[in-house]
């Protein structure tokens, strides 16, 4: 259901805002805006933990968040963390991983900070320009005697080529760990992410699909690696006085599990409006030239959390930053991602400098990457809007572009 969504197009003129006319929303609509399971269920939960009063530290809600998650996956074990970059810090730890890493640029920043944070290198290859993810073929040409492992990521719920990077890690005695923050409930090959390489991290962050407030967690079958994990994620703590590891605070608590149980009690409904709003995009946008919605055909189930655009300038008149204007002068908080790649962040741009010249794909899709709204705060009505502002931008381009100021970061 789309809530507080106003729908006020300037229906005098039907001119765009950024041509003199009213915003077509009149509250901001943001991409990633959290989906929100049954409140009164969440209201049971809060109450129950405070009666218990057993806020942290391996609670009920945790432990049952952790079984039912490693029943959907089908994995051994699952480990609640407290947000997927400490898991991606723990698990990358608890791999053993030292020396360089294997990492696609095209990611959240996130990925790479987790190694950077323990003093591994994160060495960022290229992508493939049609999965959008890390591209096998290029993966060995950056193996050095300091490797010691790959991070695969199933960038927008579509799964890496984890047939290849298996492959690969295994003939070269790599470790393989995959950051799976946009890929919970997703599957491929007849397994669910979540079973594949040494272990699997997601991201339960308020704009993810299955969201816990802040949370994250690690799945795995391994049995050694699962408890190293656990006791790593407690400040190495294997007993009240026994500390065995150098550990954090990595831990999940009671408030995040009942989010996340309340969360994983929806995600059938998350999972058909999130389906529904992208087929919309996809027939609203079919007539549009030089847009292409990223398509999840072929995929095999998937959480349709992501609704992204590539735009070929050449076609639409307009850059992607310039339709981000448009579409946020309407008040479509529409994003680009994951821009500018992370070799041209720091530390890493000033560490690399020349790393774009192994990135020739990743720095071509940072220019032309845009992301939509979608989840339960919008429904085909605001689809079709949405979309009628793109294609009324595109059908005018050399006018917008003449009234959009000559440079800006966003809108
Ligand atoms: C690909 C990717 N990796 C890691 C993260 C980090 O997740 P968290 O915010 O739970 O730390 C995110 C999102 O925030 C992400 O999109």
């Amino acid at each position: 259901m789309p809530e507080r969504v106003e729908q006020t197009i300037d229906r005098e003129t039907g001119q765009l805002a950024v041509l003199g006319g009213t915003p077509a929303f009149a509250e901001r609509l943001h991409v990633g805006r959290p989906n929100i399971g049954d409140r009164a269920r969440l209201r049971e939960r809060f109450d129950d933990l405070l009666d218990r009063r057993w806020l942290t530290n391996d609670g009920p809600f945790v432990q049952e968040f952790e079984q039912r998650l490693a029943r959907m996956l089908a994995v051994r074990h699952v480990v609640a963390m407290c947000n997927a970059t400490v898991a991606l810090e723990i698990a990358t730890r608890a791999l053993g991983m030292t020396g360089e890493v294997i990492v696609p640029s095209f990611t959240f920043v996130a990925t790479a900070h987790a190694l950077q944070w323990q003093q591994i290198t994160p060495v960022f290859c290229d992508v493939d320009p049609a999965t959008h993810n890390i591209d096998p073929a290029r993966v060995e040409a950056l193996i050095t005697p300091r490797t010691t492992g790959i991070i695969g990521v199933h960038v927008w719920g579509r799964p890496a080529d984890v047939t290849a990077l298996g492959e690969i890690a295994s003939r070269r005695g790599l470790r393989l760990l995959y950051d799976a923050a946009h890929a919970f409930a997703c599957a491929t090959g007849g397994r669910m992410i979540g079973s594949f390489g040494d272990a699997e991290v997601f991201s339960f962050h308020a704009t993810k699909f299955l969201n816990s407030g802040e949370g994250g967690a690690v799945a795995t079958n391994d049995d050694a690696l699962a408890e190293r994990m656990r006791l790593m994620r407690n400040f190495g703590f294997a007993g009240y006085d026994q500390v065995v590891y150098v550990g954090t605070n990595g831990k999940m608590g009671e408030l995040s599990a009942a989010m996340g149980l309340t969360s994983l009690d929806a995600i059938d409904e998350f999972v058909a409006v999130n389906r529904a709003n992208h087929s919309a995009y996809g027939a609203a946008l079919a007539e549009i030239p030089g847009i292409t919605l990223v398509p999840y055909d072929g995929v095999e189930r998937t959480n349709y959390q992501y609704v992204v655009l590539e735009v070929e300038e050449a076609e639409t008149g307009l850059t992607r930053d310039e339709l981000q204007r448009v579409l946020w002068a309407e008040n479509v908080m529409a994003r680009r991602y994951f821009y500018p790649g992370c070799h041209l962040m720091e530390p890493y741009r000033t560490y690399f400098p020349h790393a774009g010249l192994l990135l020739p794909e990743t720095e071509r899709l940072v220019t032309r990457v845009l992301t939509l709204p979608t989840g339960t705060a919008v429904d085909e009505a605001v689809v079709g809007r949405l979309c009628s502002i793109l294609r009324m931008a595109v059908e005018d381009a050399p006018r917008v572009r003449r009234a959009l100021p000559a440079t800006g970061d966003g809108a």
